[in-house]
């Protein structure tokens, strides 16, 4: 079985669009593939509930606990070993999606899933990289902003681009108004690249990403 793991800080809702298209569309019988596990660094965490309800393993693991970045980067590579390693041929998870998960993975996460880690950003990268990407595009005076998915490298969302697709920026716009736009098309773009992944596996080459 090809296991995805799913990491989250918050609400969750781009979580919840993959399990709900994994369930709809009976991924396991189909290609073979399940959402195994949520992991968050926020007990808090809204998506948790979701995903509970849903029977996926959970944990929750706070990176205020751990005394350095890399020490919770240890912690967090053998959970989701752990997690996204059981009844799967390679003892690792076939994929491991950040879907709104606020921190950033040091070098040794990237490295032990080499090409394995993807992650939803709410803009148009290069452009309004970070954590504040919605309010940067508006402090910016951007017309228009979006989302994009991509694959994790050791940078700051600066991986190779899978799929990306603008969003408007409207006259009155707020940061809340327009992130609530911005995930509507980051939930849909996400939940058909881990479906394709899901089907057809992921492989990066020189930056070149190819889903086939
Ligand atoms: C998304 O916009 C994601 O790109 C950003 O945080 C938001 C998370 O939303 N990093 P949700 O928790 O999936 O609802």
């Amino acid at each position: 079985m090809n296991n995805i793991v799913i990491l989250i800080s918050g609400g969750g809702s781009n979580m919840a669009a993959i399990v709900k298209h994994a369930e709809k569309a009976d991924w396991a019988k189909r290609f073979g593939a399940r959402v195994t596990a949520v992991v968050s660094n926020k007990a808090d965490a809204q998506g948790l509930v979701f995903a509970r309800q849903h029977h996926l393993a959970t944990a929750v693991l706070d990176h205020k606990a751990y005394p350095s970045r890399e020490a919770f980067d240890v912690a967090l590579m053998a959970e989701i070993d752990r997690l996204g390693g059981a009844g799967s041929a390679t003892g690792q998870p076939a994929l491991v999606v950040l879907a709104g998960f606020m921190r950033i993975l040091g070098p040794a996460v990237v490295d032990a899933f080499p090409g394995r880690i993807i992650n939803t950003h709410p803009a148009l990268l290069p452009l309004f990289p970070g954590a504040h990407a919605v309010r940067d595009a508006l402090v910016a005076g951007a017309f228009e902003t979006g989302s994009t998915v991509h694959v994790v490298d050791a940078g700051v969302d600066t991986g190779p681009v899978i799929v990306q697709e603008a969003v408007a920026v409207l006259p009155g716009d707020d940061e809340a108004s327009l992130h609530e736009r911005i995930k509507v098309v980051e939930r849909r773009l996400l939940a058909e690249v881990v479906t394709r992944i899901a089907k057809h596996g992921l492989t990066v080459h020189d930056r070149k990403v190819t889903i086939a």
